[in-house]
C-alpha cells in the first residue's frame, strides 16, 4: 500500500492525533523495487510487511442479527493469515440465527482451511468464565451479559489476546463490498508499520458514504452526525488546549484497530458509543491531566492514525431510530467525561434537544463502563471458557 505520512499532528500529553493521511495506491507491489517513488512524505508498505502484521492480527466481526449474504462477503474480505473472531449476539429463538451463521462459518472455512473462532456473547460459559476471573462489567443486573456492539467487541478482544495474537482490528458485518473490507485491514497493517510506538490505534476515514435513491447514488462524505461527533471531539481537545482543531475524522469509525499492549489498558464504553469513547479515554489516560499509571505509555507514546480509503462504504442503513439511539450514546460518553468542558456540555445537551433525541431538563445517558483487560488472567480465562462454553468453536 502507498501512502503519506501525516500532514500535521495535534500532541495531547502523550497522545498524538495524527491527520488523515491518504492512500495512493493500495498495492504498491512486491519489496521497495522502485525507490525512486519512495520520498520524505510517501511510504510505501510491502507485501511482505503487510503480510507478517497479518499472521499476528485478529479481525473481530461483531454481528447481530445481520443477512448471512452480506457476513459471508465480510468474510471473503478478510486476508487469510489473520485470525477471524465472530462475536454474534444473533437471536437464538424463533430461529436460531447463530447456528445458521455458525453452519455459514463452517461451510466458508472448510473451503478457505483457515483459522478462527465463533462465540454468542450470551453464551453462559462466558459469563462464568467472566466471573471466573473476577470481571463483572459486562453483566446485567441479572448477572448475564448485557447486548450491546461494544461488548461484543470487547469480548472478541479478549479471545484476541487468549489466541495470543499482537494487534486486533475490528469491521462489521453488514458490509456490502468485500474488497471495500479488505482495504480496510490493509490500512490496519500499514498503520501499524508506520507507527513508531508499540501503543498504537488505526481508524479508517471512509472517503465517501454513498446515499442511494431513486434518483441515483450520491456519493456522500460523512453524515451530518458523525460529522458533529468529531466536531465535538475536536472541541474537547480545543477548550484544553485553546486552539481550534479539526484533527479528528473519525470519531465513529466502527474499523479500527489497535496492539493489544494498547488495547488492554483503555476503559471502553457500552454499545455504539465504544467509537468516540475510545478517543475520549485515551486523552483522559494519556493526555497528563491525571498522573500516569502507566509509565510505559507515557514514555513511548501513543499514535492515532486516520486512513482515509479509496472505497467507498456501502453498508445497511438501519433507520432513524438506531442513528438517534447511537449518537446519543456516544455523545452521553463526550459529555460525562471529566475533560468535557461545560460550556461543551451545554452544546451538546442543547443540540440532542434540538434533534427531538433528549428533553431538556435531562442529561444524555451515561452508559456503563467496562474496565481494561490487562489484569484478566487469560489463562484461567481460557479454561474456564473452554470447559464451560456451549457455542465457542475454534477452526484452527
Ligand atoms: N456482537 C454484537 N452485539 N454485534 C452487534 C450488536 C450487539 O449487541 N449490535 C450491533 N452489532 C453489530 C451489527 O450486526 C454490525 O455488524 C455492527 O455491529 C454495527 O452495527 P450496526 O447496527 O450496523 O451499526 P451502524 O452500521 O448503524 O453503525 C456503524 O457505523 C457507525 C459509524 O457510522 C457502527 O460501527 C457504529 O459503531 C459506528 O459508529
Amino acid at each position: 500500500m502507498k501512502l503519506d505520512v501525516p500532514r500535521f499532528t495535534e500532541r495531547f500529553g502523550s497522545v498524538s492525533l495524527h491527520g488523515v493521511q491518504r492512500v495512493y495506491e493500495l498495492d504498491s507491489g512486491h519489496k521497495n523495487k522502485n525507490t525512486k517513488t519512495e520520498s520524505e512524505v510517501i511510504r510505501s508498505i510491502d507485501d511482505e510487511i503487510i503480510s507478517k502484521i497479518e499472521a499476528e492480527m485478529a479481525i473481530v466481526i461483531p454481528i447481530k442479527g445481520e443477512r448471512l449474504k452480506l457476513l459471508e462477503g465480510v468474510l471473503s474480505g478478510i486476508p487469510h493469515d489473520c485470525l477471524t473472531i465472530i462475536v454474534s449476539n444473533s437471536p437464538r429463538e424463533p430461529i436460531d440465527r447463530y447456528k445458521l451463521e455458525k453452519q455459514a462459518f463452517e461451510q466458508f472455512n472448510r473451503f478457505t482451511e483457515k483459522k478462527s473462532v465463533i462465540i454468542h456473547q450470551k453464551d453462559p460459559g462466558l459469563a462464568k468464565a467472566l466471573e471466573a476471573v473476577d470481571y463483572p462489567d459486562l453483566f446485567d443486573s441479572e448477572g448475564k451479559i448485557r447486548n450491546g456492539k461494544g461488548e461484543g467487541m470487547f469480548i472478541g478482544m479478549l479471545l484476541s489476546k487468549m489466541m495470543g495474537k499482537k494487534y486486533v482490528g475490528f469491521v462489521d458485518s453488514d458490509n456490502y463490498v468485500p474488497g471495500a473490507v479488505n482495504e480496510y485491514t490493509k490500512i490496519f497493517s500499514s498503520g501499524i508499520a508506520l507507527s513508531s510506538t508499540p501503543y498504537t490505534m488505526v481508524r479508517v476515514s471512509w472517503i465517501y458514504k454513498p446515499k442511494i435513491s431513486e434518483s441515483g447514488v450520491r456519493f456522500s462524505k460523512l453524515g451530518r452526525v458523525s460529522e458533529m461527533t468529531n466536531q465535538f471531539l475536536n472541541l474537547m481537545i480545543s477548550y484544553y488546549t485553546g486552539f481550534e482543531t479539526e484533527v479528528i475524522r473519525t470519531g465513529n469509525s466502527g474499523e479500527h484497530c489497535m496492539s493489544v499492549q494498547l488495547a488492554e489498558l483503555l476503559t471502553y464504553s457500552s454499545g455504539f458509543s465504544i467509537e468516540p469513547y475510545e478517543i475520549v479515554n485515551l486523552l483522559e489516560q494519556f493526555g497528563g491531566i491525571t498522573p500516569p499509571e502507566h509509565k510505559d505509555t507515557m514514555e513511548k507514546g501513543v499514535e492515532v492514525m486516520q486512513i482515509e480509503t479509496r472505497n467507498p462504504h456501502f453498508h445497511e442503513e438501519k433507520g432513524d431510530l438506531h442513528i438517534k439511539e447511537m449518537f446519543s450514546q456516544g455523545w452521553g460518553s463526550i459529555f460525562h467525561s471529566k475533560l468535557c468542558h461545560p460550556e461543551l456540555r451545554e452544546k451538546l445537551k442543547a443540540e440532542l434537544v434540538s434533534r427531538g433525541i433528549l428533553d431538556k431538563v435531562k442529561e444524555p445517558p451515561q452508559l456503563p463502563k467496562m474496565r481494561p483487560f490487562i489484569d484478566i488472567d487469560i489463562l484461567k480465562f481460557e479454561k474456564i471458557l473452554k470447559e464451560q462454553t456451549n457455542s465457542l468453536t475454534i477452526f484452527e
